[in-house]
């Protein structure tokens, strides 16, 4: 796996990786971000494994999406060493679509040369949405545009998916659909996955790995050890979901 080391303020910082981190999809060591002198993260380090889906979870303001976006490359402006697959991509609760480019261009926007329209049409029939690659985004409902979103990050066959509250903005039920869809890509991708979540009842359902951050740091990490699918109504799940309330300061 191709990997992008990101430095302390180095432009454009992206040099070859070291072999070790051959197994790890994130090796993240003494971050910091700070705002106006106000560390958001904190000396944090990290590791996501290859393939794993790790859910993350925080009380708000708390610094996910600050850490998304530097795992993204989105921001650089960190001390530490961060070490991502150069293959990522982003999903962010609004599907932020090009309103005057059709479905299938937004799919495609931002890829490096000219990549053919079929490229788009089989990112979308993955997310079930082959018969909207026509439509222009202002037509689509909320579920259908954060499917179009999800196929926008599916195209750039990434390494690693970050998606923050992608589901968010949806209804119970649409949310229920494309939690399991995130599900099925995610089997079938074998991509390393984090996913940011106020929900902690997803992150049970979701997760092999969950997050909790604090005090800009991770200031909880347990892995799930129940066998999917999972059953809200399972012993184990209702156990862990108590857990991670207690550690978010809810219980
Ligand atoms: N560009 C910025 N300039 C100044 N402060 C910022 C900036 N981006 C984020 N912050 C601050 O950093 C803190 C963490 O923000 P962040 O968006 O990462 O939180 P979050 O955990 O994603 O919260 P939420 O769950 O509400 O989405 C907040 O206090 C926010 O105001
Ligand atoms: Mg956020």
């Amino acid at each position: 796996m191709a990997t992008d080391v990101h430095g302390p303020v180095a432009p454009g910082a992206a040099t070859a990786a070291p072999a070790s981190a051959a197994s790890a999809a994130v090796r993240v060591t003494g971050l910091t971000r700070s705002f106006d002198g106000r560390a958001v993260i904190d000396r944090l380090d990290l590791t996501l494994r290859a393939g794993e889906f790790t859910v993350l979870l925080g009380r708000s303001g708390c610094g996910k999406s600050t850490l998304l976006r530097v795992l993204a490359g989105l921001d650089r402006e960190i001390e530490g060493e961060v070490l991502v697959p150069q293959r990522r991509a982003v999903a962010f609760q609004a599907p932020r679509l090009m309103p005057w480019k059709r479905v299938w261009r937004n799919v495609l926007l931002g890829l490096p040369g000219r990549p053919a329209r079929e490229h788009a049409e089989r990112a979308l029939a993955e997310v079930g949405l082959e018969h909207r690659t026509d439509a222009w985004p202002k037509t689509l409902s909320g579920g259908e545009a954060q499917r179009a979103s999800l196929a926008r990050a599916l195209v750039r066959e990434p390494d690693l998916l970050l998606l923050d509250e992608p589901f968010g903005a949806l209804d119970a039920l649409t949310r229920i659909k494309a939690q399991q869809l995130v599900a099925r890509l995610w089997q079938r991708r074998g991509c390393a996955v984090l996913l940011v979540t106020h929900d902690v009842d997803e992150a049970v359902l979701l997760a092999d790995r969950v997050l909790v951050m604090d005090g800009g740091r991770i200031a909880y990490d347990t892995q799930v050890p129940l066998e999917r699918p999972r059953e809200v109504g399972d012993p184990g799940f209702a156990a862990l979901r108590n857990r991670l309330l207690a550690e978010l300061g809810v219980l």
